[in-house]
């Protein structure tokens, strides 16, 4: 039996720090409020010639130089994205020709911030029904630029960044459950409705987010989200050495801790200097706990998020 396993990880930060004392400069709001309302502290934002496949690059190439792999070598391209570079070609298929290579599938998932728990499922399903063996699934977003900047309401809680993973073919676990879930009856209370028709901009171009409302529907789908992935893996709370979860806000962050029972250090938690980075911020806090030793090979570690439309997904792995 062909299971998928992480072969390694990598991320990318733009330079540019934007702190809640420069965003109280702009608009009315406080260093006070946004983090005792969201943990969020700081974030980056891209320099204006970035795209998102350039932030993706960087953080594909940390992720295949630490999984020992060469560009050559991956068979799938997966992107999570909502800030695609152009309406088409895809993300994936931009950041395939800047790998320099050609002839692998390449293509974006959108699932918004659970962006990277669909192409991660996805890249599984293909690994293990054998169409694939070495995939590279990335998360990247310039989500400051569908910001209304002068909208204090979501302004401060979004940032810039990229994260990626490498997966490949392995006789053993990996990756060992995954759920995902949607459910288009909540559209209207987080989404950016515009399109493109006409050669116009038609309808509003700025994420709209209804706070409240997205609070208390993503507290319990992925408390619930989370529970339904255990249960169907047959592993018990206890097991769970690591949660890397969405970051999105401390406060929800804690609630799904508190859920499975897993102390805050069992958590890892990059809101504070990276703010939301939409479907970057999973592999973005993977890679850091990676690197920085916490997350070590053969832990139990569980990924889960939550996005627009609404979309969610957990995978339980071993790492
Ligand atoms: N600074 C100061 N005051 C503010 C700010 C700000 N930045 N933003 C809002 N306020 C004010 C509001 O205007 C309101 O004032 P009013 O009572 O005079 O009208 C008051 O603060 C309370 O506003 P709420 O929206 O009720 O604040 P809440 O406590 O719910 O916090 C927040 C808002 C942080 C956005 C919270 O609701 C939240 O985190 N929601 C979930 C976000 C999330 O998880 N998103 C995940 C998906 S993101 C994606 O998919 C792209």
């Amino acid at each position: 039996m062909t299971f998928s396993r992480i072969l390694g990880t990598g991320s990318y930060l733009p330079s540019k720090v934007l702190t809640n004392a420069m965003l109280a400069e702009q608009v009315e709001t406080s260093d006070e409020w946004i983090v005792s309302r969201t943990g969020i502290r700081e974030r980056r934002v891209a320099a204006p010639d970035q795209k998102t496949s350039d932030l993706a690059l960087e953080a594909a190439r940390a992720a295949l130089d630490n999984a020992g792999v060469e560009a050559g070598e991956i068979d799938l391209i997966i992107v999570a994205t909502t800030t695609p570079d152009m309406v088409f070609p895809s993300t994936a298929c931009l950041l395939q020709e800047k790998l320099g290579v050609h002839g692998c599938p390449a293509f974006d998932v959108q699932a918004v911030c659970a962006g990277f728990m669909y192409g991660l499922v996805t890249a599984d399903a293909y690994i293990r029904s054998g169409m694939a063996k070495k995939a590279l699934i990335v998360g990247a977003e310039v989500l400051t630029r569908i910001l209304d900047w002068d909208d204090r309401r979501t302004c401060v809680l979004f940032g810039d960044g990229a994260g990626a993973v490498v997966l490949g073919a392995s006789d053993t676990p990996g990756i060992r459950h995954a759920k995902l879930a949607a459910d288009g009856r909540y559209k209207d209370i987080l989404n950016t409705p515009a399109q493109i028709s006409g050669g116009k901009i038609q309808g509003i171009p700025y994420l709209f987010m209804d706070g409240p409302a997205v609070f208390k529907f993503a507290v319990k789908a992925l408390a619930d989200i989370a529970t339904q992935t255990l249960a169907e893996a047959g592993v018990d709370k206890g097991e769970v050495d690591w949660l890397v979860p969405h970051q999105a806000n401390l406060r929800i962050i804690e609630s799904t801790a508190k859920h499975l029972k897993l102390p805050m250090e069992r958590v890892i938690v990059t809101l504070p200097e990276q703010g939301n980075t939409s479907a970057a911020s999973i592999p973005l806090a993977l890679d850091t706990a990676v690197r920085d030793g916490r997350i070590q090979r053969g832990q139990t570690v569980m990924l889960e998020g939550i996005g627009g439309g609404f979309a969610w997904g957990a995978v339980l792995l071993t790492f």
